[in-house]
């Protein structure tokens, strides 16, 4: 059996081999050498001797509640030697100072995309299983690991519901990434001020009376609004009333995208505000890193419902993110999925217990105040 990578070198093609497919032999030598004679099997022979399973190169993708975790243990299990990216070698070319910080491991599981494992873009395979699993967690229909933070997930909402000269409706502070996401769809912004308060000196969410305005005010103009970008909790914890303005939008046939990068945790305790999927809204992004446990950069976006095109959203994705995905964060997110769907309560009962105390015991220091959620 040789594994292949899904892309090949050009001048590779040119070659008259049977098998021009660059291989990652996956601890060739050592898998299929004789226990008893020692000798090295044939590459014939190996291939005689192959089973189905080796689609999956021998990976039991689904041995735990992480497949992609689980796949790539397997996979690191088989000492593999590298005839591919990345160029650290599995670490042995690592810079050693490198090496120190992280420890050797790390480098196994930096692969490059491999096809039994899947990368972004695949349609199987354990990724794609691991993602199923997170939309079942988190209550999506569909739901894409990023690899490029919120702000990605933030840029592909945008791009797949506003076409050129589109008017979005965003709160004026939205993070830079809807302004990005603005630049590169051609959108064009109607702003929604939100309310501010001078005593806390924050700004708080946006209300459903002041999306319906912004809508109004766009269809008397003769424009539409394509889609309404909500942020909630902002930076500093507030949220919206994200039910009253999904129903509204919906009755104007608007989208809702919520920016809930600060809101990835609220399924998983009842103390918490409702989800923005529970809230009826079409596309919600959240920073898995931010406020779960996965590794920095990586998040998630969740669609529900068909207001918006799902092949779109994909292509934008697709536009945005790399093709080198890595599986260190790609890892991060199945495992941050895999600790919450066995044991939410105790992960978050403690910080929430934690945040109770230390409210608690900052409140009771002279000149400090507390922001309740009245
Ligand atoms: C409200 C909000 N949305 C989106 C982002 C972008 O998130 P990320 O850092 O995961 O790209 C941030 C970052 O702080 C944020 O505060």
């Amino acid at each position: 059996m040789i594994s292949c990578l899904t892309t090949f070198p050009t001048n590779l093609r040119t070659l008259p081999s049977v098998d021009r497919r660059p291989s990652v032999h996956v601890g060739w030598r050592r898998r299929h050498r004789n226990p008893d004679t020692c000798a090295y099997r044939t590459k014939k022979q190996v291939t005689a001797e192959s089973t189905e399973d080796d689609s999956y190169a021998g990976v039991a993708p689904y041995a735990t509640n992480a497949p992609f975790v689980s796949a790539l243990m397997a996979f690191a299990e088989r000492d593999p030697a590298y005839f591919c990216f990345p160029g650290h070698n599995g670490g042995k070319a690592a810079p050693a100072m490198l090496s120190q910080l992280f420890g050797p491991d790390v480098f196994t599981y930096d692969s490059t995309p491999l096809p039994w494992i899947g990368n972004l873009f695949s349609s199987k395979g354990p990724l794609t299983a691991s993602q199923k699993l997170a939309a079942e967690v988190f209550g999506s229909s569909e739901t894409w690991f990023l690899v490029g933070g919120s702000s990605c997930g933030v840029m592909a909402s945008i791009m797949a519901t506003c076409s050129p000269g589109d008017f979005l409706v965003l709160p004026r502070n939205a993070h830079i990434s809807a302004t990005h996401a603005m630049v590169l769809s051609g959108a064009i912004p109607k702003y929604i001020t939100p309310e501010y308060s001078s005593l806390w000196d924050v700004a708080g969410g946006v209300t459903p009376s002041q999306v319906e305005t912004a809508i109004e005010e766009l269809k008397e103009a003769g424009k539409r609004a394509a889609a309404v970008l909500i942020t909630s909790p902002t930076y500093q914890g507030i949220c919206c009333k994200i039910d009253e303005t999904t129903k509204l939008c919906h009755s104007h046939g608007v989208p809702v995208i919520v920016d809930e990068a600060h809101g990835a945790h609220f399924k998983f305790d009842p103390r918490l505000p409702m989800t923005a999927l529970e809230q009826g809204a079409d596309l919600v992004v959240q920073s898995t890193h931010k406020v779960l446990s996965s590794l920095s950069q990586s998040s998630m976006l969740h669609m529900s419902g068909h207001r918006v095109d799902r092949e779109r959203v994909r292509r934008c994705l697709e536009a945005l993110q790399s093709t080198s995905s890595s599986y260190l964060l790609l890892a991060s997110l199945d495992a941050a999925r895999a600790q919450l769907s066995e044991n939410p309560g105790a992960i978050l009962g403690k910080a929430m217990e934690m945040a109770d105390l230390a409210r608690l015991r900052i409140g009771r220091i002279a000149g400090l105040s507390i922001l309740d959620a009245s």
